[in-house]
């Protein structure tokens, strides 16, 4: 059963950027096995690639280099090998639960009566018994997601790809799906020889994987792989299970940290301009919302997982608040928990105005782009500039609404620390008035 069942040597996919203005890396240098029976986790930010990799390995989309092998054969086209559950659920909404589960066998080629009993027994193996006339609209979010998962079973795939199927869930729902799964797994009654599951949450992949590939972006790249060496069903109570976890949220919010158990490196490409760093979306409320949690811990720090408990925030979002608590250099990271700097317990306790004026600093001194940008302004006859002028240097590292967004980033930043002001009618960037003279 461990033979190798997709072999990706050295993806790299890239998107026209719109207008005609070059192109964009997605991702680059990918190589990875997904071997037969096992649950292999593709653990990573948003952006970080993940989806395009799944799109590229089921012969969805064409990588712009390297190949995809699927059974000892070269991909050129849909793998038959596959079958993909989608977070999005996907069903169409005008046929009947029987009918949706139906349609990939149809595909298929499968005849009416092998195809409706194949699918009956699917419906049944999810839980749906009782529910075969039913149409999408009468159902929840998990039983939707329970349809997707009968039909992408019912081909019998040798790999099942999973491409975050709990995040549209409710916590609970998400909760007894991911249980039934990893319970159907353990009995070795599932359907598929592998499963490949796509999640930016830690603990997920932690619970159901056998291997975690951890990916960075910009563009996305393997970092590393880690073995989650626990027997099944992986214990959350476990000391090792609570080390892994910690470990990986430790190497997710230090998007320049090695990861240590590596087997292959990629190297990434040295960043050339300020503008390729991509900000993370953060709002400063959410910045000096978690500094104040932290400054009122007695050693001024909590461990991210119970953070993420806690704050009613995705995994995604804490992540970024902490990557961004990070580059500022108010927060660091030490063996899975979160910790105050000097900076960081400065701010959380300063006034207002004296919080401004350490973000501000701390904006000049650790994110280069607010340098350069107010540098520019200066340099500019009135102190000011087009908005424009700074998007076209993100337009050339990211597509046109990701360029969009790291600028709405900075301004919101750059505003709230005062190095510039932002006319949002001319669409202009501005120094600040001098501050009035006192007499
Ligand atoms: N068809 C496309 N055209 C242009 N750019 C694309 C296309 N598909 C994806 N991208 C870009 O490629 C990058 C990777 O996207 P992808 O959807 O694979 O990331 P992801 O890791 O799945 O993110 P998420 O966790 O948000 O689903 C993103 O910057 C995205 O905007
Ligand atoms: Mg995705």
């Amino acid at each position: 059963m461990n033979e190798d069942l997709i072999v990706c040597q050295d993806i790299t996919k890239r998107f026209p950027l719109p207008g005609g203005k070059g192109e964009f890396t997605a991702v680059r240098g990918i190589s990875l096995l997904v071997r037969g029976g096992e649950l292999l986790a593709l653990l990573g930010r948003s952006g970080s690639g993940k989806s395009t990799l799944l799109r590229i390995m089921a012969g969805l989309i064409p990588p712009s280099a390297g190949v995809v092998i699927s059974s000892g054969r070269p991909l050129n086209g849909p793998n038959p090998d596959v079958a993909m559950v989608f977070q999005s659920f996907a069903l169409l909404p005008w046929l009947t639960v029987l009918q949706n589960v139906e349609l990939g066998l149809e595909a298929r080629g499968v005849g009416p009566a092998e195809r409706e009993q194949r699918a009956l027994r699917m419906i049944d193996l999810v839980g749906l018994d009782g529910f075969e006339s039913s149409y999408p609209k009468e159902l929840s979010g998990g039983m939707k997601q329970r349809v997707g998962y009968a039909r992408a079973l019912a081909v019998e795939p040798k790999v099942l790809f999973m491409d975050e199927p709990f995040s549209a869930l409710d916590v609970l729902t998400a909760e007894n799906l991911r249980g039934e799964i990893d319970a159907l797994w353990n009995a070795g009654s599932f359907p598929s020889q592998s499963i490949l599951l796509v999640t930016h949450n830690i603990e997920e992949a932690v619970l159901l994987a056998d291997r975690v590939l951890v990916l960075g972006s910009n563009p996305g790249h393997i970092r590393g792989e880690i073995t989650i060496d626990l027997p099944r069903p992986h214990d959350r109570k476990a000391s090792r299970f609570k080390e892994l976890v910690d470990y990986l949220y430790q190497v997710m919010t230090n998007p320049a940290a090695d990861v240590s158990f590596e087997t292959v490196h990629h190297p990434v490409p040295a960043v050339v301009s300020p503008f390729s760093k991509p900000l993370p979306h953060v709002r400063i409320g959410g910045i000096s919302g978690l500094l104040e949690i932290l400054s009122k811990k007695p050693d001024e720090s909590i461990e991210i997982a119970v953070l993420a408990d806690r704050l009613a925030v995705s995994p995604d979002d804490l992540l970024a608040i902490l990557e961004a608590e990070v580059s500022l250099g108010f927060a660091q990271t030490v063996a899975g928990r979160v910790a105050l700097t000097d900076v960081g317990r400065e701010f959380a306790r300063a006034t207002i105005l004296r919080s401004k004026e350490i973000f501000r600093e701390q904006l000049l001194k650790c994110i280069p782009i607010f340098e350069t940008m107010v540098k520019t302004l200066e340099a500019c006859p009135d102190g000011d500039i087009s908005a424009e002028f700074f998007l076209d240097l993100w337009d050339e590292h990211f597509p046109a609404e990701e360029a969009q967004r790291q600028l709405a980033t900075a301004v919101d930043w750059g505003r709230y620390a005062e190095l510039f002001e932002y006319d949002s009618v001319t669409e202009q960037l501005h120094l600040p008035e001098p501050a009035p003279v006192q007499t």
